[in-house]
């Protein structure tokens, strides 16, 4: 006779088989949602830890890429309430001191994206007056050019905007207060409704009302690529948007000639925004050098309308006062709604004779200039202000081991980006 399997008689009692089924049940359920909405389990997590940024083993470990390409699934995602900013204060608190360069002799063009934290998402300073008193202007001036949302974007947008009203009462509530239609700006005085439709105006010139950084929405197309269909560019430095909206990322970055875009980024990136999640953030930190101080646009490279601009239109050698640090803290992160990628972009500039007062700074950034290979050097436009720059970092650095500040030997304590 074949061997019959027989249930054992307690599996059949009620205490036991109904919280069995329950458990089944459940276990299922989540299976499926986790499915759906590619969100991980607890030992799917612990293989994050491993990766510097956790994006590449959770995504991996996730069938997100079940779902169609340009169809997102919302995802019940919200990040932390984030503390107060300790003792921020609008006239006091000074920009954070990003050095992102490094020591040579070799320069590699990398990512370079690190794990952020949702609570330092948005960075205020007490250079926010003057960013937003600029800001204020070219929406005037130029609203159009900076600040557009494609309609396909338009839902991004307004999640972007609710995003900030839920996140910048609760971590600058000095500045702003949150409010049954949105959130005021205590110190500036403004009022922002974001309930009312249709908006009092086209959103990313209110987002940019609201912080000192640029912002971009990539929206995923049904091929798969990222595509940037809402911006808030009014600070830019170097590029317009006007120029790159709707572009992909990779013909954003090559119609800028990024050096070494195809061989060491592209791919990376492609990955990258394929798996990042709402419960995701990270950070990039870059610099560049500048010959004016003008902020929002480095006119030395030509006019911000002209289509022929480049560093071959800037003055070479001007005198040392002419020459601004310039560098970006970026931060990446999915919008849980709509599934767009914000991208933030917050310019740190400083004039060089001021970075240099600080321990190893003159040293480590002649050191980073000298490092770069010819592609980058042509990019950042070194033939144009190395001569003056380089013999002045060199003299400062001198200054720094004749007094006695650094040695020839010693190292910042501080990690990168500092
Ligand atoms: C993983 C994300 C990204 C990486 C690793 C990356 C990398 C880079 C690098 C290496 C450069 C050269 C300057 C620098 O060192 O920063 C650059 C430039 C640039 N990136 Fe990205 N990028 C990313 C995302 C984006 C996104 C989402 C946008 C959307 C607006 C964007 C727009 C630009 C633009 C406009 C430039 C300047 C290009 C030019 O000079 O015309 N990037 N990027």
């Amino acid at each position: 006779m074949e061997p019959v399997f027989v249930a054992p008689n307690w599996l059949s009692h009620p205490l036991v088989l109904y919280p069995t089924i329950l458990i089944a049940l459940a276990t299922i359920l989540v299976r499926v949602q986790s499915w759906r909405f590619g969100t991980t389990s607890k030992a799917q997590r612990r293989i994050v830890q491993a990766d510097p940024i956790g994006i590449d083993s959770k995504a991996s470990s996730r069938p997100s890429a079940k779902r169609l390409p340009g169809q997102w699934i919302p995802v019940d995602f919200k990040a932390p309430d984030p503390p107060p900013y300790p003792d921020w204060d609008v006239k006091s608190t000074k920009p954070l001191p990003y050095r992102p360069f490094k020591y040579g002799p070799n320069y590699f063009v990398t990512m370079g994206l690190r794990k952020g934290n949702f609570d330092e998402w948005i960075e205020l300073d007490n250079e926010f007056l003057k960013f937003h008193a600029i800001k204020k202007e070219r929406i005037e001036v130029r609203g159009d050019k900076c600040c557009k949302t494609a309609p396909e974007a338009m839902d991004a947008a307004i999640e972007l905007l609710e995003l900030l009203r839920d996140y910048l009462p609760k971590r600058y509530p000095s500045m702003f207060v949150a409010t049954p239609v949105g959130m005021n700006n205590i110190v500036t005085g403004e009022q922002f409704n974001i309930v009312q439709r249709p908006l009092a105006e086209e959103p990313m010139r209110t987002i940019g009302r609201l912080l000192q950084d640029d912002i971009a929405i990539m929206m995923e197309g049904s091929d798969g690529q990222y595509y940037l269909k809402s911006g808030s560019i009014l600070l830019p430095g170097f590029w317009k948007l006007e120029e790159k909206f709707n572009m992909n990322l990779s013909d954003i970055h090559t119609s800028g000639n990024v050096p070494q875009f195809r061989e060491k980024l592209e791919k990376g990136m492609t990955n990258f925004f394929k798996r990042v999640m709402p419960d995701d953030i990270v950070l990039r930190n870059n610099y560049f050098m500048q010959v004016d101080d003008n902020l929002a646009w480095s006119d030395s490279i030509g006019p911000e309308d002209s289509d022929h601009t480049g560093w071959f239109t800037a003055q070479k050698n001007k005198v040392i006062e002419n020459h601004w640090f310039r560098s970006e803290r970026q931060s990446l992160r999915r919008l849980p709604r709509s599934g767009g990628v914000v991208f933030t972009i917050r310019t740190y500039f400083h004039p060089v004779t001021e970075i240099v007062k600080e321990p190893y700074i003159p040293g480590r950034l002649a050191s980073a200039l000298r490092s770069w290979g010819d592609d980058v050097a042509n990019y950042k436009g070194r033939e144009r202000y190395q001569a003056v720059l380089l013999e002045y970092l060199d003299r400062e650095y001198q200054k720094q081991l004749d007094s006695g500040m650094i040695t020839e030997d010693s190292q910042s304590p501080l990690k990168y980006p500092y």
